[in-house]
């Protein structure tokens, strides 16, 4: 039986789930999406051929068997518990949610109805990810001392971004995916944090959101004794770099680079120009499908999903807490 695939939120990354569940996921189908604005709907309808309802209540009552919800953050919460509610699998994008208690009600509410929960930490299904992942399980550095993880968006947040109170900032929209890779490098939870924020390059916000930052540094130790070094920004304007560098007691492993793998031109005038990636939608879009596959997989086996409900709520613990250290510049201790 093919099931039947909803998508909340048509934006950005609501178009990139829904493309994935359009026509490279075996098993599933798009059967239709959601989103309160009206031009996205005439817009995404018309490109993508399903019907966008207006509401997600809408979408649930349709007869799915699983949803993708890729709404702002700050909506996740409330959704899912009504999806789960609805008996339909889901698949909430990252930041799980606004806070932990958000997060443990969300699967406490889907373990309920015994109905999955994939979080989208699509870095997970990266094959470089993957491959050095493999390397570290297989000893081929020893034992990890420190991760170091970079990334850095070109984009201007959308406006929903700059508040706080909806997004958690880019620690959380940006680089929750770095807090997630560093947990799952080092195999590992963090016991302490410190970080330093600021606000270089969106003017636009400094009036109405002065608690916004778009670039952070933030140090944690962890549990086993490793550290992480995540270093996040926004509106860089040139490319987006995501790479990481894991240090063994062995050895290293680095993955990533702003060039990926594109061409390298040496011109008659002696200077060289690299094509650099412009977009995680360029340099990820593999990885998004994979985690659309594995997520139906697990349906169809019925075993638990790669990325679970806790690591969606540890990851939002560290963005807490995180936040909570650029906000006071102290070191902050988890329990
Ligand atoms: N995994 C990734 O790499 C990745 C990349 C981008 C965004 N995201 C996450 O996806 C989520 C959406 O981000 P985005 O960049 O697509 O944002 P976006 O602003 O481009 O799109 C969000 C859409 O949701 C709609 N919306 C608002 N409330 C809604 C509701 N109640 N029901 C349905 N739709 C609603 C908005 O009208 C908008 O069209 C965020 O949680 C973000 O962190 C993840």
């Amino acid at each position: 039986m093919t099931l039947k695939v909803g998508v909340i939120g048509s934006g950005r990354a609501g178009i990139i789930h829904a493309k994935s569940y359009l026509s490279h996921v075996e098993g599933a189908k798009l059967v239709g999406m959601s989103d309160p604005d009206k031009e996205v709907r005439a817009k995404v309808s018309a490109e993508l051929g399903v019907p966008v309802y207006e509401t997600h209540g809408e979408l649930l009552g349709q007869g799915i068997d699983a949803v993708a919800v890729v709404t702002p953050t700050g909506f996740h919460h409330d959704i899912v518990l009504e999806a789960a509610a609805a008996g339909v699998h889901i698949f909430c994008e990252k930041p799980m949610g606004m806070t932990v208690a958000e997060c443990e009600d969300m699967i406490a509410a889907t373990d309920a109805v015994g109905v999955k929960l994939q979080i989208g930490f699509m870095r997970r299904f990266d094959a470089g990810h993957r491959r050095a992942k493999e390397l570290l399980d297989q000893g081929a550095i020893g034992d990890v001392v420190s991760v170091m993880a970079l990334t850095h968006g070109p984009s201007i947040p959308h406006p929903w971004m700059y508040d706080l109170k909806i997004s958690g900032g880019p620690l959380a929209e940006v680089s929750s995916h770095d807090v997630d890779i560093v947990r799952w490098f080092t195999g590992s939870d963090v016991v302490a944090i410190h970080a330093f924020a600021g606000n270089y390059r969106c003017g636009d916000a400094r009036e109405q959101f002065p608690d916004f930052y778009d670039s952070f540094v933030l140090n944690a130790r962890f549990a086993s004794g490793a550290m992480g070094q995540i270093n996040g920004a926004q509106g860089v304007r040139y490319g987006y770099d995501s790479r990481l560098e894991i240090h063994g007691t062995n050895g290293r492993i680095d993955v990533g680079s702003l060039a990926g793998n594109r061409v390298v031109v040496h011109g008659s005038d002696g200077t060289s120009t690299r094509d650099i990636v412009p977009s995680w939608r360029n340099l990820y879009h593999d990885a998004y499908i994979e985690e659309a596959r594995a997520f139906v997989k697990a349906i169809r086996d019925d075993t638990e999903t790669e990325v679970t409900g806790r690591d969606g709520l540890e990851a939002v613990r560290i963005v807490t807490v995180g936040n909570a250290a650029i906000a006071t510049g102290e070191i902050q201790h988890l329990n």
